[in-house]
Order: C-alpha cells, then structure tokens, then sequence
C-alpha cells in the first residue's frame, strides 16, 4: 500500500515531457566554467545505476512489495534522463560530458560495497543532496533552459527521496531504525563535505554561500531522519500530502491537458485554468525555495 502512490507517480512521470535545453540564458556569464564542471561531475553521478533494478528483483529484501518492484526500474529511468538532461546542459556550454571524476568513483564504488541496503543508504544520501544543491543552483540562475531543468529535475528527486526514506522505514523495526540513522547521519554529513569541496567554485562564484549549504543539507539529514523513524516523508515530497507540491502535480497535467487539446473552447475557463496554474506554480516555488 504505501508505495502504491510512488509507483502511480513514476508511471505518470514518464509521461512528462523533458525540458528543452537549447542556451545558457539565465546563467552569469562568469559563473559559467564553475557551473560546467559542477554540471559534469552530477551528470555522471546520475549515470548508471541500472544494476540495482536486476538486484532487487533477483532478491527482495524485507517490505520489497510488487509495487516496490515495479517501481525501482521506473525509478532508474528517472535517474537516465537526469543523465540526459544534464547532458544537455553540458552540450549547451559547448563542452562534452565527462568519463571520470573522482567524485563519481567514490560515489560508485559507495554503491558496489556488498549488500543492496548499503547501496540504497548511498542512494538516499545522493538524493539528500540533489534535493538540496540542485534548487540551490536554480535559485542563483535567471529564468531560462538551465533553471527550468534543474528544478524539473528537483521534482523528481523529492519524489526519489521519499520512496527511500519510506523503504528503510518499512525495512527495519525500531531498532534498526535507530542504528541506521546513526549510520546515515554520518554518510550524509561525508556526502555534504565532499560536495561542499568538490563545488567550492560554483558556491562561492554564484554566491549560494557555504553556510547556506550546509544548514540547508543539515536541515534536509534531519528531515530524512524523522522521516525513515517515523514512516512519515510528506515533508520530504510535497505531493505526498495536499499541499503546494500536490498542486504542481495537478498543474502540470492541466498544462499537458491544455496543451494537447491545442487550444481551450471556453475562454472564461481557459483563464480560469490559467490563474489556478500560476498559483500553484508560485505556490510550489514559495514552498520549495522560500524557506532556506
Ligand atoms: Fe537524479
Ligand atoms: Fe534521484
């Protein structure tokens, strides 16, 4: 039953189209090089993690239901197009996508240690930080390609985050809980240093500030933690509750509605269709942003 609501999200979800990238309008022309670089090493961060889909299919761990099942490759898939649209971005700075970072191999051997439950626990801290550096980065941009992209890609991941957080809540009983979070506070905080270190550059030049980041991760650890004691990740993905994040959601299929229709009969509810979609957008992005 709970995953029920992420496997209908990722089967609606990959039905949504992917952001165009075409120019870097919106980026600071000097804060070009650092952002490359950064927009480089998650692009490959973001690439290939197909293996675990086969894993758990081939051995279910405890609370791995049907639609846990059905979820995980959905769940790869999202992370391939992140891929590709980072990729996008890389290729509009007039640059090509790396082959090796030594971000990337760390983060990759973290998901070659034995057991899918550690490689799931270093999946949950990458999407702690997703969740916090990408709509980071968005905030410091103008509006364009480049700002839409990261913050497509930050839906994703909230709805990424939760579904983990939701897993080591059902996986464990209580005290497994507790000894995991002991465990993951200290493999989010390596995780937050290392990108503190490895995008010193891009922080320091768009000016999101070092501090910022940390508390903005810290705040995002705790989050987790409440959420994999308590079973409780509506703070972690605002869909799962009916809030702004929920509203997103609907506005983004009225806007595909719309759109596929080619055109709205009625004025009255064209506009009216318009204001409620603007709302919830501006809504979404108070909820998103507005806190940090
Ligand atoms: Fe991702
Ligand atoms: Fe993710």
């Amino acid at each position: 039953m709970p995953y029920a609501r992420y496997r209908t999200h990722f089967e609606q979800n990959k039905n949504r189209p992917r952001p165009v990238v075409r120019t870097t309008h919106g980026v600071p022309a000097e804060a070009q090089a650092a952002l490359l670089q950064t927009l480089q090493t998650f692009q490959l961060g973001e690439t290939g993690e197909g293996r675990i889909a086969h894993q758990v299919r081939q051995k279910p761990l405890r609370a791995m239901d049907d639609d846990y099942l059905a979820s995980i490759p959905l769940f790869v898939a999202e992370e391939g197009k992140h891929a590709r649209i980072l990729g996008d971005m890389v290729r509009a700075c007039g640059a090509e996508t790396l082959k090796h970072a030594w971000t990337e191999s760390l983060f990759r051997r973290g998901r070659q240690l034995i057991g899918v439950r550690l490689k799931l626990s270093v999946l949950l801290a990458a999407e702690v930080i997703a969740t916090v550096f990408y709509p980071l980065v968005a905030s410091a941009l103008d509006d364009g390609d480049f700002q839409r992209a990261l913050s497509h890609i930050t839906d994703d991941e909230q709805a990424h985050l939760a579904f983990h957080a939701t897993f080591f809540h059902r996986h464990f009983g209580p005290t497994g809980r507790r000894l995991f979070c002991a465990f993951f506070f200290l493999l989010a905080w390596v995780a937050c240093l290392t990108v503190l270190f490895d995008h010193r550059r891009t922080i320091r030049v768009l000016g999101i500030g070092f501090g910022r980041t940390a508390r903005a991760i810290h705040q995002r650890v705790t989050e987790t933690l409440r959420a994999v004691r308590t079973g409780d990740a509506r703070p972690l993905w605002p869909a799962l509750s009916n809030d702004p994040g929920e509203a997103f959601e609907q506005a983004f299929d009225l806007d595909r509605a719309v759109r596929a229709q080619g055109h709205v009969a009625d004025f009255a509810q064209g506009t009216r269709l318009l204001a409620v979609q603007m709302q919830m957008r501006a809504g979404h992005r108070e909820h998103r942003f507005g806190a940090r």
